[in-house]
């Protein structure tokens, strides 16, 4: 998929670049992301707005993947970015991101958080709970300009993958509740501060979701309660930000809708719910994360040693792991992977990849189908570019791998590779150990 295609040599290109010289050039474990990937999922989903002539804004959900040449890449696109901490938001505004583009989100965020994003005046804040009403209301003294929020709800509507699950008051760390009157409050309170704009609604139903049926009915419960607000507070949201979570393909037993066919499924339905209730159509926001950076990652990696069970299994262990894809081991999550290179050699001997650390759940794939593999082969593991390299840790003080795009046959690194050193660097001595000195 994407630039990805078998060379001359039998090895695994992506974005016009060998995969090997890569390896070879970078070390491994590399995280190789292709760019024209990226351009094209995002452009698809601002064109299937156009399309249906609907105001719109994507917003690029961070937290799959963020540093500043992935923020610069998003902004080059023109998409939106949402961001959830203050190192997100840091990072956005170090890269140049225009603020006004820039979403917060956070069922906790601090006074420091808000201030900063008030002091740059980013487009919005998601706003989650009534402490956060009140942190912005005493905040709001402080700056000329009204302070534009979303309020996140919970819909009651729990999306996982295939199925989706409604409960009447939903169970959830995040938001104001859409069915128990708490959302109802919360405008209320908002519409009273003469220092807070209420902009809309926010609400988000999970995240690798393949059924439309979670959005759709999630929207319809939104936009069944605007038209009650409309009566209650003569009050319309100019947006509703229905989240992110489109699902994608990691392996074959995945069965992803294509990502243009949600955001097509989530404009009908409201519609037909802004039609129905006589309302101004509002913006329509979305925050894919995954759909837009996941199948453009492939993480590169060095077989190293191998261990034969007698009988049960083989194990090949690469030279990563859990430290920069804790997905396997958090949420039993299955990749596919080749040998970059020997492509074209048969895959048909069945090997399961575990990781370096010393932790018997660092397994990053079971039963992968392989060639006879040998010490110095790269395997090349797809689809990790979100909540890769964002979910990357130091377990076992391993450093995180270094990142580089690639884009018509160019490769450039955009992020460093961390060193011995960067593990020490926040690390002090003992003090009897420096007054010895
Ligand atoms: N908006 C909100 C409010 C979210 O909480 C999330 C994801 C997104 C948008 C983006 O969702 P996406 O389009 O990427 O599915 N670490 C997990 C995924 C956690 C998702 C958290 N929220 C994983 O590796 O599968």
């Amino acid at each position: 998929h994407g630039t990805s295609r078998v060379n001359e040599n039998g090895h695994l290109e992506i974005g016009g670049v060998d995969t090997i010289a890569l390896a070879n050039e970078f070390g491994t474990p590399l995280y190789v992301y292709d760019v024209a990937l990226i351009r094209e999922r995002a452009r698809s989903f601002k064109h299937a707005f156009e399309n249906m002539g609907v105001r719109a804004q994507v917003a690029y959900a961070s937290k799959a993947f963020s540093s500043i040449a992935m923020f610069q890449l998003i902004d080059e696109e023109g998409l939106s970015l949402d961001v959830v901490s203050g190192g997100e938001l840091y990072t956005a505004i170090k890269s140049g991101f225009p603020a006004s583009r820039i979403h917060l989100h956070g069922n906790n965020k601090s006074v420091a958080e808000l201030k900063m994003a008030l002091d740059h005046e980013i487009g919005c804040i998601v706003v989650d709970n009534f402490y956060e009403i009140e942190l912005l209301k005493d905040l709001s003294h402080n700056y000329s300009k009204k302070i534009p929020v979303l309020l996140r709800v919970t819909p009651g509507v729990e999306a996982h993958t295939h199925d989706y699950i409604t409960t009447g008051q939903e169970d959830s760390k995040f938001g104001f509740g859409l069915l128990n009157g708490q959302i109802e409050d919360a405008i209320d309170s908002v519409l009273q501060s003469d220092g807070i704009h209420l902009l809309g609604i926010h609400c988000h139903i999970g995240s690798q979701i393949f059924d439309t049926a979670g959005f759709v009915l999630a929207a319809e419960r939104v936009f069944e309660k605007i038209k009650e607000w409309k009566l209650q507070f003569s009050y319309t949201p100019e947006v509703v930000n229905l989240g992110g979570g489109f699902g994608i393909r990691y392996t074959d037993e995945d069965e992803p809708l294509p990502a243009t066919y949600y955001v097509e499924k989530i404009v009908e339905a409201v519609k037909k719910q802004v039609n129905e209730l006589n309302i101004n159509m509002p913006e329509i926001w979305i925050e894919p994360g995954r759909s837009l950076v996941g199948d453009a990652g492939t993480t590169l990696y060095t077989i190293g040693s191998k261990k034969t069970v007698p009988n049960i299994r083989e194990y090949v262990a690469i030279d990563g792991g859990m430290t920069d894809n804790i997905r396997p081991a958090l949420y039993q999550a299955k990749y596919e992977a080749v040998l970059a290179n020997r492509v074209t050699d048969k895959h048909e001997q069945p090997v399961s990849i575990a990781g370096k650390c010393c932790e018997s759940g660092d397994m990053l794939i079971w039963d992968l189908p392989l060639p006879e593999v040998k010490p110095n082969d790269i395997l090349a593991v797809f689809c990790t570019g979100a909540y890769g390299y964002s979910m990357a840790n130091n377990y076992n003080r391993i450093p995180r791998p270094a990142v580089v795009f690639v884009e018509n046959g160019e490769a450039q690194l955009v992020v460093k590779r961390e060193s011995f050193e960067d593990l020490v660097v926040n690390d002090l001595p003992l003090k009897s150990k420096v007054s010895n000195q």
